[in-house]
């Protein structure tokens, strides 16, 4: 902590030097300890241009320890999500270069830590299996099945979710219901299956979202679609999944 003043103090100085400081959660399930801050320094000039870069360097050079999921860098396969300087978003898109020269990093908010940055997404896997995340076309076609281009622009603003998991972790109605409610991912990737014109199994997916909780737990929010790292709309689609089913 003293430490942490000292480097609010001297910010000016720092940032002549280019350097700036990463204050990471930590906390591992081996010595069961309460949790933790370590804090890295980078220098700016060195090192590459993303969030993902500085951990990537602070994990080759400074600590080994530290863990974090990563696999693309570059936004297409939505590992990184981890809240930074309070919002949810990828790492791997994150500039370094903020107006603050300490940059805090925590793990997505309100899911089980399995350790320092990485969360337990069993539970939200579970969720995305129950939709039923395929096509389901009852004519048991063995050829292509085809989708003229109006309907293939339909899933615009929705087939390019990449599953991050950064808008259900802030959503509060998620927080506290995260065994019942489904969540804005989850449901985002429910629409697409809704809305795919090749799909005949429209009455059957909304029968697996009826109820209070699954859907309706949604109370309009809107931090998922604030927050989506892709610019995508899950509360709107969340919106026109309940129009869907009041009107049937
Ligand atoms: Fe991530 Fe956006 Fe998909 Fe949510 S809607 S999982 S924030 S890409
Ligand atoms: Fe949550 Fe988004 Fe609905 S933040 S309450 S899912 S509009
Ligand atoms: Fe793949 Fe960031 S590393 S989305």
């Amino acid at each position: 902590m003293k430490l942490f003043k000292k480097i609010t103090f001297q910010s000016a100085f720092y940032n002549h030097l280019n350097l700036k400081f990463f204050r990471i959660y930590r906390w591992t399930p081996i010595d069961q300890k309460q949790s933790r801050f370590s804090v890295h320094p980078i220098h700016v000039k060195n090192c590459g241009p993303m969030i993902l870069d500085a951990l990537i360097k602070i994990k080759d050079e400074q600590d080994s320890s530290l863990a974090f999921r990563r696999s693309c860098r570059e936004g297409i396969c939505g590992s990184c999500s981890m809240n930074i300087n309070g919002v949810n978003t990828l790492a791997c898109l994150q500039p370094i270069k903020t107006n603050t020269d300490i940059i805090t990093i925590y793990p997505l908010p309100h899911m089980y830590i399995i350790k320092d940055l990485i969360p337990d997404l069993s539970n939200f896997y579970a969720q995305y299996k129950y939709i039923k995340p395929w096509l389901i076309n009852k004519s048991f076609s063995q050829v292509e099945y085809l989708q003229s281009e109006k309907d293939r622009s339909e899933l615009n603003g929705i087939y390019e979710c990449i599953l991050c998991a950064c808008c259900s972790a802030s959503c509060p109605s998620y927080w506290w219901n995260h065994d019942k409610y489904l969540g804005p991912a989850i449901l985002l990737q429910a629409y697409r299956w809704l809305l795919d014109s090749r799909d005949t199994n429209t009455k059957n997916r909304l029968k697996l979202l009826k109820g209070k909780s699954k859907l309706f737990k949604c109370h309009t929010i809107m931090n998922c679609s604030r927050t989506c790292p892709k610019s995508l709309n899950p509360g709107k689609a969340i919106a026109s999944i309940k129009h869907s089913m009041n009107c049937r």
